[in-house]
């Protein structure tokens, strides 16, 4: 009699086991949230209509496979728009892709071998953490300071093939990459031979900060592969991203998807298309540039009247602030706040290492409006001396 194999193969207990990069409760958007844009304010009727609009004027032929690297018309929409980046690109090189997490699925798959370095974040994104763990890489830390990643540890011998990076905001901290740490990490990637991926995510959204160029358009040599999402501009159940990929690469990452989704659902691809072509999405990132500035403001003033012992970080871009706590546990607080229905997630959730780790809670401030911002700040106060 043969033995029972385990359900799931190594990897796939691996992978099954891995920390659930997020925490939310289910529920509607509820203060604090991360990763949540401001739902209440998309302009869901003009969408409606863009969806009416592309289901009518569907064809049979529209109904086949559509093309593996996504619509043109979204594809040149998309390198339209990341000149806003301060980057150029041609429609050839962006790949549509079913959010930033498949893109990084995608080209950790394709870059790395089992067991190959991998230099993240840390603290980090637990979803670069989740794609290399698929990708069977290993995991080499470097610390984030004030001015990002600590390039400096980078080392030609330590054969890392990829650094996945956060440049525009660190998450979870929030720092920008120094202008000198982006380029001497495209000089360690020239050196090394190595990928960068930079993962673009919370750019669009700057608090009286001027934005440095994205490290796709100080790279002349090609090593930077680029990664944007709709998810915070847009909404996160759309599902929908994008790579920027060097031209040498194209033709690869176009034939591995034949292994997997093969390309995202075309009906959706031609809603963004549209809506980036309309000018809808222009304006809404407009409104909810002031949107977000307003909520930033009114969970500023509310943490300063609640005299809770937090200290709000500078908020130079993104939808989350990073507040310090002071004589009390982060990981407490996060656990007295739930039972409350609050949602904050600790600063060290997202630090994979035994290394130090600062007593800070993140506050999502795009989830939801100044007035219900404002009261959870006061619930946020009173859970906080209740974990005392
Ligand atoms: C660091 C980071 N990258 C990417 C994303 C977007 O991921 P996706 O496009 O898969 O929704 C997020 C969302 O919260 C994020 O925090």
């Amino acid at each position: 009699l043969v033995a029972e194999p385990p359900l799931l193969s190594a990897r796939g207990q691996e992978l099954a086991s891995a920390p659930a990069p997020d925490r939310r409760r289910p529920g509607p958007p509820r203060a604090f949230r991360l990763g949540t844009p401001a739902l209440d304010l998309f302009p869901l009727r003009s969408w409606s209509r863009i969806a009416r609009q592309c289901v009518r004027s569907a064809t049979p032929r529209r109904l086949d496979y559509s093309a593996l690297a996504g619509l043109l018309s979204l594809r040149e929409a998309i390198a339209e728009q990341v000149r806003s980046r301060g980057t150029r690109c041609t429609a050839e090189q962006v790949i549509v892709v079913a959010g930033a997490q498949r893109g990084l699925d995608l080209a950790l798959h394709l870059l790395i071998d089992p067991g190959d370095a991998v230099a993240m974040e840390e603290p980090g994104y637990p979803g670069a953490q989740a794609a290399l763990l698929a990708a069977g890489g290993r995991r080499l830390s470097v610390p984030v300071d004030a001015d990002g990643l600590e390039v400096a540890r980078l080392h030609e011998g330590q054969g890392v093939r990829v650094a996945c990076v956060t440049p525009s905001h660190q998450f979870p901290l929030g720092v920008p990459l120094s202008l000198p740490r982006r380029q001497s990490l495209l000089a360690w990637a020239r050196r090394s031979h190595a990928w960068v991926i930079e993962d673009d995510y919370d750019c669009d959204f700057r608090y009286q900060a001027q934005p440095l160029p994205c490290l796709h358009a100080l790279d002349p040599d090609g090593r930077v592969i680029y990664l944007g999402s709709f998810s915070k501009t847009l909404f996160p159940a759309l599902r929908l991203g994008y790579l920027i990929v060097p031209h040498q690469l194209v033709g690869g990452f176009l034939r591995a998807r034949l292994a997997s989704d093969l390309h995202p659902p075309a009906l959706e691809q031609s809603m963004v298309a549209r809506f980036l072509a309309d000018g809808h999405y222009q304006r809404h990132l407009r409104r909810m540039q002031a949107a977000y500035s307003e909520r930033l403001e009114a969970l500023r003033q509310a943490m300063a009247r609640s005299g809770a012992p937090l200290s709000l970080r500078p908020v130079h871009s993104g939808l989350h602030a990073v507040a310090d706590l002071e004589g009390v546990a982060a990981e407490r607080v996060s656990a007295t706040a739930a039972e409350r229905q609050l949602e904050v997630v600790p600063l060290s959730h997202y630090y994979r290492g035994d290394g130090p780790r600062q007593n800070a809670l993140l506050l999502g401030f795009a989830a939801v409006g100044p007035r219900p911002l404002r009261a959870a700040v006061e619930k946020l106060a009173q859970a906080i001396a209740a974990s005392r």
